[in-house]
């Protein structure tokens, strides 16, 4: 950490720290090939047809009758609003954007009002968690009118939830914690089911329903899959390897058809204590490859878990993808080990032809991998409780992506090429404990921080954001990662050999390569008819609506990066406008965009606005924010309540569809 980084925000500090490409394999390297067949490849595609039909080659400015054609044939209806900053959110002309919930607000019928100065942890722990992120919405009876939303909590930023923390650096914060701190911290985690409903135009949460849920890092869980009573999931608290206290660092996830969320532990090694404990770890590289202990929280001084030391398999018993049933809030959430561990961005999602469903996932960190999930049983819409388990069994594969545009699905099976015990691979449960290893073994490809990943079912094309890599170097390019330095990152799409999600080969291109497309050394590659306000870099999460069009949050754009804030742009991925982009919302200063989703009539539009309030940590002459000093007081604008991370509801006024 340099100097001009001493107080960088909390999420800035894990970003950096938790980011640092623990990956030590070669994994596939391409090299030169690419860029040229990319860029043939993707203006074939899109613009050029337009283009040549109006006889404009070579030129890449489209003549106004070819920009009129391409406009005619956008599928987004509206007025882009312009990019830039300020301490509000700003949507479309002819959008509300009304914030739903924040950080504080009551879940449990007896929660308490939110104290900004008066924090316990058995508040927060019946109040809405901090950083929202994850956003489901999940319809009674398929009404888009009344349902339950469930939102992950994914971190907390102590110098904005508490007061008297801003000027310390990160490492300071942490030893400053106290119980009682840490006890919030852990309440303020996980995530949270709430009963919402629209009457007159509005969305209102239902106070004291019945659904009404908060998930936490201490909620009990069951493990179930190939981990379940591992012995290397065993812990003194838990002798049988299959229940354990809560979820962590909870990032994006998916709904499921039959009615469940799966919520996706992330940057879990953050919460885990003792470096100084890792060389006599008997699983030391193990736990290195996870960038094991990380130290970003204190709770390990005070809970022995979370000591590597004292605990030495805890660690592995975080980093999976969690399933729980909103609709019965007695329900145990269930951490579903089958579909590996790692770094989970999100739970991507489709039933594929033959009714089998497959889950695809990105593991978020510098050179980590492309996931998919596929069942063995086909889903069983007619019974959803039928489907109950078939998270357990299936198959795990990690992909390679080939530098001719063809790609493979590399199974992750123990026994099944180097994945066996001579390899440290004695069982399936090692498999999926280290999936990250085995696809060291297997060859797959190194990528540029892979985000969510997201099937469209009108076309069967798969979207994987690659948010950035700025570690990787001239001579470490690929095919897929063709950029060395990427700080802009890129979107690949996917296409599944003949519409099946179960095959092990398809194909891939580009869709774009983010950043300024004004800056030549950027080498970005929007469509030339998307405007300045139109171009983004750090493509995070993602949507895919009832229209079959996708919809990019992104994290990381600010004033002295990108000259914008972060937001939601609309992305055409087919025919001639393909490659264009259009900014739909955009957050208020220091927030990240999470969370979007759609109800299934297309007239809401949910939103995660995450740790609004931070400072501009790519400037480095910008005041460092806390509780005291942050740069908006978004939402609530008064002096003694704290910027509040919130889910925003955004509706056509006068109702109607979504940008259309
Ligand atoms: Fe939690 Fe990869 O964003
Ligand atoms: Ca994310
Ligand atoms: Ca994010």
């Amino acid at each position: 950490m340099s100097s001009d980084q001493i107080a960088l925000s909390t999420s800035r500090a894990l970003e950096e720290q938790e980011d640092h490409g623990s990956n030590p394999t070669a994994g596939v390297s391409i090299g030169d090939i690419v860029a040229e067949r990319l860029s043939r490849r993707d203006l074939g595609r899109g613009i050029l047809a337009v283009f040549a039909l109006d006889a404009v080659m070579p030129s890449l400015m489209p003549s106004p009758a070819a920009a009129a054609k391409v406009q005619a044939i956008r599928s987004f209806t509206f007025d882009e609003i312009a990019a830039g900053t300020d301490d509000m959110h700003h949507v479309a002309a002819g959008y509300d954007a009304d914030v739903l919930i924040r950080w504080g607000d009551k879940v449990a019928g007896g929660a308490p009002d939110f104290e900004p100065a008066k924090l316990t942890a058995a508040a927060q722990g019946q109040q809405f968690g901090y950083n929202n992120d994850f956003i489901g919405f999940l319809p009674f009876d398929g009404k888009s009118d009344h349902g339950l939303l469930v939102v992950n909590h994914e971190y907390t930023s102590a110098e904005m939830m508490f007061a008297g923390l801003g000027g310390l650096d990160k490492e300071a914060r942490v030893a400053s914690a106290t119980a009682e701190r840490v006890g919030i911290e852990m309440m303020a985690h996980g995530g949270s089911v709430i009963e919402i409903k629209r009457t007159d135009a509005k969305w209102r949460v239902v106070d004291a329903s019945r659904y009404a849920r908060r998930i936490t890092a201490e909620t009990p869980m069951r493990m179930s899959g190939p981990a379940a009573g591992h012995v290397k999931m065993m812990t003194n608290a838990d002798p049988s390897g299959t229940v354990v206290n809560g979820m962590v660092n909870n990032c994006a996830g998916a709904t499921t058809p039959w009615g469940t969320w799966l919520t996706c532990e992330e940057n879990i090694n953050g919460y885990f204590w003792n470096k100084a404990a890792l060389e006599t770890h008997a699983e030391a590289s193990a736990l290195k490859r996870y960038g094991i202990p990380s130290e970003w929280y204190a709770w390990g001084k005070f809970h022995d878990r979370f000591d590597i030391g004292k605990e030495p398999n805890e660690a592995h018993r975080f980093g999976w993808v969690v399933e729980i049933d909103p609709f019965d809030p007695a329900s145990t959430p269930v951490k579903r080990t089958a579909l590996g561990r790692f770094k989970h961005e999100g739970a991507g999602n489709i039933i594929n032809k033959d009714g089998r469903f497959v889950v695809y996932q990105g593991d978020d960190e510098r050179f980590d991998y492309v996931y998919k999930f596929v069942t063995d049983a086909a889903v069983d819409l007619a019974n959803p409780s039928a489907n109950k388990n078939i998270l357990d069994s299936g198959t795990l594969y990690v992909a390679r992506f080939n530098a001719d545009g063809s790609g493979a699905w590399l199974p992750l099976v123990h026994g099944v090429g180097p994945l066996i015990a001579a390899n440290g691979f004695k069982d399936q449960g090692d498999v999926v404990i280290f999936a990250r290893q085995a696809g060291d073994l297997v060859g797959a490809t190194r990528m540029d921080r892979p985000e969510d990943v997201e099937a469209n079912p009108k076309t069967n094309s798969v979207y994987v954001m690659l948010t950035n890599n700025n570690k990787r170097k001239d001579g470490q390019t690929d095919a897929a990662n063709p950029r060395a330095d990427n700080q802009f990152g890129h979107i690949i799409e996917i296409n599944p050999d003949g519409g099946d999600h179960a095959s092990t080969v398809f194909t891939w291109n580009i869709l774009v390569k983010c950043g300024d497309p004004s800056v030549a050394a950027v080498g970005a590659t929007f469509n030339p008819l998307t405007s300045s306000n139109g171009w983004f870099g750090m493509p995070d999460n993602c949507a895919v609506d009832g229209l079959g069009r996708l919809w990019v949050a992104t994290d990381g754009n600010a004033p002295s990066k990108t000259g914008r804030s972060d937001g939601i742009w609309a992305m055409e991925t087919d025919g001639a406008a393909r490659g264009t982009s259009k900014l739909f919302f955009r957050v208020p200063s220091g927030a990240e965009m999470c969370g979007p989703c759609f109800t299934p009539d297309l007239e809401t539009f949910f939103v995660a606005v995450q740790h609004p309030g931070e400072a501009d940590d790519d400037d480095p002459k910008a005041t460092p924010a806390s509780f005291e000093a942050p740069s908006t007081r978004w939402p609530d604008f008064k002096p003694d309540v704290p910027p509040r991370p919130a889910v925003v509801a955004i509706t056509k006024s006068g109702g109607g569809k979504i940008a259309v």
